[in-house]
């Protein structure tokens, strides 16, 4: 069998780039060369807080870091999808045809199959039309890629109309096996403004179309998570979960740099005592429910180590100040944690998160109670998983002007952290997921499966 080389494209973000980065390492674990095609703006971050490796050598093969400009200035906001989607529409093909050309020229290396992300589903024409594999890999839940894949449903059914604005007020059910939906998970719908939303909306519409060139369709998740996404997507292969080693001392793939005095922290605190607080890479606060939820963990009067992302561009403006009131005597604040690490050591208790796909998978495959704070995308989805139908966590409450008060925060820790019940099964939801990936388990078969065929 030869030694195939994957060409990885994962959309620019942090949600999107961490799952990949963790598959690719599972295909180079498993003999396979991997250029991971990052956007120049993504890829200058993974390279500077890595301390400027360009790639991660295993001995046997190996992940190659490489980029292509997304077609943005400097400061363009990159938060606009829409515009980040047609700038990248319009200037990466060209430019990743000719990086595939220059690696067979001026390397020697041929690549065999682009597997990209669902969003970037454009490079799969490029796999067309210079005759190699096109795999699609989903980074968030499989329930968000059954929404994406179910528009003209959701427009025949009266959900959404055909600009994919919504038309009701309500939950909906995509299947009978599904959960109910929340008109908020509409997420193409929630973007900056009207013209942002209705270029994401044909985006997607557009890549949902382009996945017919594909041949595989790869996800983070596992059936015991979303019984019903994947019954309603007979080809979405489950994956995972994919995790990061907890022994890797930098992880490839942060955009920002991990700041590891938590861990240390961690260790000296009580067994199961800490609530770990961390909204992902693009949730943003405003002042007055920043203030409160510092203000309520302080009443909980129980350790917390708290993620506050505070980076200086627009890309993610997070920089709120602490309430005078607030001592922190109890608590330690980082700008990024080593998540995998943190929700894998023994002092954690609970997870304050905003439920994005990656933090969920992580918390989940930790055994880690949850306490959910939705903030869009499939997140509002994820907590009805988390809460109503895996029942290992709970939600907030926010009060008559929308604000989760100190008092909410403080009642929610002690009602989830006195919760035998919650408790046994998080640990019972663990144990599951990791079979996944031991030997013989579903995941790590699909994913067997799946090298055979690259090699071929
Ligand atoms: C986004 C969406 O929120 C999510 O719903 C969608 O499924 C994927 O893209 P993001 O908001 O960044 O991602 O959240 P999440 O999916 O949880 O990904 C965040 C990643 O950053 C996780 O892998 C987490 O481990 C990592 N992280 C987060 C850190 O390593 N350190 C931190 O301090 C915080």
């Amino acid at each position: 069998m030869s030694v195939p080389t994957v060409l990885v494209l994962p959309l620019p973000a942090q949600g999107h780039v961490n799952p990949m980065i963790v598959f690719s390492q599972r295909l180079v674990q498993n003999g396979c060369n991997i250029i991971f095609v990052n956007t120049e703006f993504i890829h200058n971050k993974v390279v500077s807080s890595m301390g400027n490796q360009q790639g991660c050598d295993t001995g046997r093969s190996l992940i190659k870091l490489v980029s292509i400009p997304d077609g943005l200035g400097p400061d363009a906001d990159r938060n606009n999808f829409g515009v980040l989607f047609g700038s990248m529409l319009n200037n990466m093909p060209a430019m990743l045809e000719k990086l595939i050309e220059d690696l067979r020229l001026k390397d020697g290396v041929t690549v065999s199959c682009i597997v990209a992300d669902f969003l970037m589903a454009w490079a799969f024409e490029i796999a067309r039309n210079i005759g190699i594999k096109g795999v699609m890999f989903f980074p968030a839940s499989a329930s968000l890629l059954a929404l994406n894949c179910s528009i003209p449903r959701l427009i025949d059914d009266g959900i959404i109309d055909s600009n994919g604005l919504p038309i009701t007020q309500k939950t909906f059910q995509l299947s009978p096996s599904f959960p109910p939906m929340d008109i908020q998970s509409i997420w193409w719908a929630k973007t900056v403004d009207s013209k942002s939303a209705n270029e994401t909306y044909k985006a997607v519409v557009l890549c949902v179309q382009t996945l017919e060139l594909t041949e595989w369709w790869l996800c983070n998740s596992t059936p015991e998570i979303e019984p019903g996404a994947f019954s309603f997507l007979p080809k979405l292969l489950p994956i995972g979960p994919l995790l990061r080693g907890v022994t890797e001392e930098k992880c490839l793939g942060q955009l920002r740099e991990e700041d590891l005095s938590c861990i240390s922290w961690l260790d000296q605190q009580p067994h199961a005592s800490v609530i770990f607080v961390a909204f992902g890479s693009t949730t943003l606060f405003d002042e007055k429910q920043f203030k409160e939820l510092a203000l309520g963990l302080e009443l909980t009067n129980r350790p917390f180590l708290w993620v506050v992302r505070q980076d200086s561009n627009s890309d993610s403006n997070n920089n709120l100040p602490l309430p005078n009131e607030f001592k922190g005597n109890q608590g330690k604040i980082v700008k990024w944690a080593p998540q995998q690490k943190v929700l894998s050591h023994p002092a954690i208790a609970c997870f304050v998160s905003h439920c994005g796909w990656n933090s969920t998978i992580e918390g989940l495959s930790n055994g880690v109670p949850f306490l959910c704070w939705p903030y869009f995308i499939d997140q509002f989805f994820s907590k009805t998983l988390l809460c109503d139908v895996l029942k290992v966590g709970l939600g907030f409450d926010a009060d008559e002007n929308g604000l989760i008060s100190r008092g909410e925060i403080k009642a929610k820790v002690d009602k989830v952290l006195s919760d035998e019940n919650i408790r046994s099964k998080a640990h019972v939801l663990k144990e599951k997921l990791l079979n996944n990936m031991k030997v013989g388990g579903r995941s790590s078969e699909n994913l067997n499966k799946f090298i055979k065929w690259l090699k071929e």
